[in-house]
C-alpha cells in the first residue's frame, strides 16, 4: 500500500477539520434563525441593519462569489441575479449591489427560497473542499476561513439586528422565552489593575487566523496605565444618568452632545422607565434593568462622557490588547478564551463579579459579554496594506471615521475572537453588545 506523504496527510486532516467547522457554523447560522416567524425574517427597522433573510442569504453568496465560482469546475450558481441582491458592499466584484436602506423592501426570494440557497452552497462547498485540487487548496483553505469567521460574524448581527427590530415593536417581543435571567443585585465594588507598559508588541502573531486589518504586529510605547477589573455596570451608569450626565454638555464631545440632542437621548438604548423603575429590552422580552449588569447598548460618546464624569479615561487599543496579553499569560489560558459567548446561550450580558470569568491577572469579563469601546480611531497598523482584489474591501476601506472595539459580547463566538481581534464602529452606533471599561494613566 503506498504511503502518502506527511503533507498530503496533513492537508487531508485540514479539509476534514474545515468540512466540520463548515458545517457546524452553517448550522449555528440556523438555529438562531428557528425562533423566528415568517415575518420577522423580512423586517429591516433601521438603516443599519439587515433583515434575518438577507443575513443568511448573504453569507452563502460570499462562498459562492470567493470560492465556488472560481474554484469549483462546472458549478451552477442557484439563480443569476443573486449576486447582485446579496452583496454586501463589494465593488471589485462587478456585479453591484441592492441599496442598503432596501433590503428590509424584498418580500421575494421567499424565506424557503433562501433556505433551498443555503443548502445548494452547501452541497457544492462539500464537493469543493473535498475535491480541489492541491494546488488550489492553499488560497481556498485561506477563503474558507475567512467565509467561516464573516459568517460568525454575521451570526452576531443576526442577534442584535433582530433585538432592534423586536424592540421597534410596542409588544415588545421575546425572541426566546427560555433565556436564563440573572438574579437582580448590586455590583461588586470596581478595583484597578496596574500595568507597566513600555515598548510593547500588538496585532496578530504570524501563526493562527486573523484578519488583515490585525497586523503587522508592531512595537508600540504604552506609559504605566491602569485598568478596571471589569466593566462599568449598569448601577454605576444610572448614578450618570441621576446626576444629569445627559444634561450636562460639559461632559461631552460636541459630535456627541450633537448627537444627544439629535436623538433625544436620556439613557442608552432599550432603557425604559415604566412606573419610575427603570427596564431593559432584552432578547427575552423586557426585564428590570439588573445594576450588577455591564452597562450595554452606550455608543462611543456615551461611553467617553462616563469617563469624563467619572474623572477617567477610556482605554486606548494597544493598552487593552497588552493587559488582554499579560493577562492570558498570567492564567495560562492562551489561546482559549474565557467569557460569556453566544454558545453560553444567555444572549445577554452577565452580572459582574470579581473571579467570574477572570482570563488570570485580576482583569474579569476581558472577553464575551459587551464589546468594549476604546479611545482609538480604527486606522491601519504601521505597514499595512488592504490585499489586492475584492476581498481587500473587507476591512480596509473602512478606516475612517469609526471607533475600535475589543473583546467580543454575548452573541459573538468563542471561537471567533482573539486578543488582537480588532471591530469598529461608527461612535454614535449602539445597537451591538457594546460597553467599556475604564482606564487610567498612572505614573
Ligand atoms: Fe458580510
Amino acid at each position: 500500500m503506498p504511503v502518502q506523504p506527511a503533507s498530503a496527510n496533513q492537508e487531508d486532516a485540514v479539509r476534514a477539520d474545515l468540512w466540520g467547522d463548515f458545517r457546524r457554523i452553517r448550522a449555528f447560522t440556523e438555529q438562531l434563525s428557528k425562533p423566528l416567524a415568517i415575518e420577522d425574517y423580512v423586517l429591516q427597522t433601521r438603516i443599519e441593519t439587515s433583515p434575518p433573510k438577507w443575513h443568511l442569504a448573504h453569507v452563502s453568496w460570499f462562498y459562492e462569489t470567493f470560492l465556488l465560482r472560481p474554484f469549483l469546475p462546472g458549478y451552477h450558481v442557484f439563480h443569476p441575479r443573486f449576486e447582485y441582491l446579496f452583496n454586501s458592499y463589494y465593488e471589485q466584484t462587478g456585479t453591484g449591489f441592492w441599496p442598503r436602506p432596501e433590503r428590509g423592501l424584498l418580500s421575494r426570494p421567499t424565506v424557503a427560497e433562501v433556505y433551498r440557497y443555503r443548502h445548494h452552497v452547501d452541497e457544492a462547498m462539500g464537493r469543493l473542499i473535498d475535491g480541489c485540487s492541491s494546488s488550489d487548496w492553499p488560497l481556498v483553505e485561506q477563503r474558507l476561513r475567512i467565509g467561516l469567521h464573516h459568517e460568525q460574524q454575521h451570526q452576531e448581527l443576526l442577534v442584535t439586528d433582530i433585538k432592534r427590530n423586536f424592540a421597534h415593536n410596542p409588544l415588545r417581543p421575546a425572541y426566546r422565552e427560555d433565556l436564563q435571567q440573572a438574579a437582580v443585585r448590586e455590583p461588586d465594588p470596581q478595583h484597578w489593575v496596574p500595568f507597566d507598559g513600555g515598548l510593547i508588541e500588538i496585532g496578530a502573531p504570524s501563526q493562527g487566523f486573523a484578519y488583515d486589518n490585525e497586523g503587522p504586529r508592531h512595537r508600540t510605547f504604552l506609559a504605566p496605565y491602569g485598568l478596571a477589573d471589569r466593566p462599568v455596570t449598569n448601577g454605576e451608569f444610572l448614578q450618570f444618568v441621576a446626576d444629569g450626565g445627559y444634561r450636562d454638555p460639559a461632559l461631552w464631545l460636541a459630535d456627541g452632545w450633537a448627537t444627544v440632542q439629535q436623538g433625544g437621548w436620556q439613557s442608552p438604548l432599550y432603557w425604559e422607565q415604566i412606573d419610575g423603575d427603570w427596564q431593559v429590552m432584552t432578547l427575552g422580552g423586557m426585564r428590570p434593568l439588573n445594576p450588577a449588569e455591564p452597562v450595554c447598548h452606550v455608543s462611543y460618546f456615551e461611553a467617553d462622557a462616563f469617563a469624563t464624569w467619572a474623572g477617567k479615561r477610556l482605554p486606548t487599543e494597544a493598552e487593552w490588547e497588552h493587559a488582554a496579553q499579560v493577562c492570558l499569560q498570567a492564567g495560562d489560558r492562551s489561546p482559549a478564551i474565557q467569557g460569556n459567548f453566544v454558545e453560553d446561550d444567555y444572549l445577554h450580558p452577565r452580572p459582574t463579579a470579581r473571579g467570574d470569568a477572570d482570563q488570570g491577572g485580576g482583569l474579569a469579563q476581558l472577553f464575551g459579554d459587551v464589546w468594549e469601546w476604546t479611545a482609538s480611531a480604527y486606522l491601519p497598523y504601521p505597514g499595512y496594506r488592504a490585499p489586492a482584489g475584492a476581498l481587500g474591501e473587507y476591512n480596509g476601506k473602512f478606516m475612517c471615521n469609526q471607533m475600535v472595539l475589543r473583546g467580543g459580547s454575548c452573541a459573538s463566538s468563542r471561537d471567533h475572537l482573539r486578543a488582537s481581534y480588532r471591530n469598529f464602529f461608527y461612535p454614535q452606533e449602539r445597537w451591538q453588545f457594546k460597553g467599556f471599561r475604564l482606564a487610567e494613566t498612572t505614573r
